[in-house]
């Protein structure tokens, strides 16, 4: 966050992965948190099945939607399909920051103004033996820095990144947007993520938007769940005012 940047509100900072199977529970979950966060994510199980239509259902709760499709693909490719999710009005689309150089800036092209991209760093289901497993041998923070680097020189500004990760990037690129999924309050199931971090402490580290999904999915009350880290948010955006 930059000094000029008006101080964000917890609710803001939150975007809620509408992780289920059908529209219904999707209309369903966004109609209870939708008060109480900033964003809401319409994910590949949604996209996968629906196609734009889960767009266009979750569109009437009006609040940004964020697009999580992570493409990665040539640059002629990208490019064309990055132009398809500008026209469809969404707020973020995630890219991977792994595809390459020409690849970002293809995608950054064709953005417009409206649609922010955000590069997807080093996923934070990986753990530092996974990144060694496929041939990376950096640490996954100089990985991350690189493949960072990478989307701002092609203009990619976004950069999605675990929140062990976002004071290293902070310091190297201070005016990105960070994302962080991997977002555990305290005390819940990691599941499949690695690299995970509370809400308060993605915060304190540096993040803009966090991404949650299980912790307000599985609860027995998804706004009570939002509404707690929202609260959780705020507190940390106090100590880093
Ligand atoms: O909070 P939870 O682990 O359930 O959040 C998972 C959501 O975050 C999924 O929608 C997943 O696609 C998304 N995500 C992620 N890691 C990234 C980018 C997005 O887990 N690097």
């Amino acid at each position: 966050m930059t000094a000029s940047k008006a101080q964000p509100i917890g609710r803001d900072c939150i975007a809620v992965a509408l992780d289920v199977s059908t529209l219904e529970e999707a209309k369903r979950l966004a109609g209870a948190v939708a008060p109480h966060v900033g964003v809401l994510k319409v994910g590949l199980e949604l996209f996968v099945r629906y196609g734009t239509s889960a767009v266009e259902a979750i569109a009437p709760f009006g609040v940004p939607i964020f697009l999580d499709l992570k493409l990665h693909d040539i640059p002629e490719t990208v490019g064309r399909s990055v132009a398809s999710a500008r026209d469809l009005g969404v707020r973020f689309l995630t890219i991977h920051a792994s595809g390459g150089p020409a690849m970002l800036r293809a995608a950054a092209n064709a953005a417009g103004d409206q649609l922010r991209l955000l590069g997807v760093t080093v996923l934070t289901s990986i753990s530092p033996d996974d990144l060694r497993s496929i041939g990376v041998s950096a640490p996954v923070d100089e990985h991350a820095r690189s493949l960072a680097r990478a989307c701002h020189d092609a203009g990619v500004t976004g950069l999605v990144t675990s929140a062990l990760e976002a004071p290293v990037l902070r310091r190297e690129l201070p005016s990105s947007f960070l994302v962080t999924p991997g977002i555990r309050p305290s005390g819940a199931a990691r599941g499949d993520q690695s690299r995970v971090a509370t809400p308060g402490d993605a915060v304190r580290a540096g993040a803009d938007l966090l991404v949650v999904g299980r912790p307000i999915r599985d609860a027995a009350d998804p706004a009570a769940a939002a509404r707690a880290i929202a609260d959780e948010v705020d507190a940390a955006l106090a100590e880093r005012a």
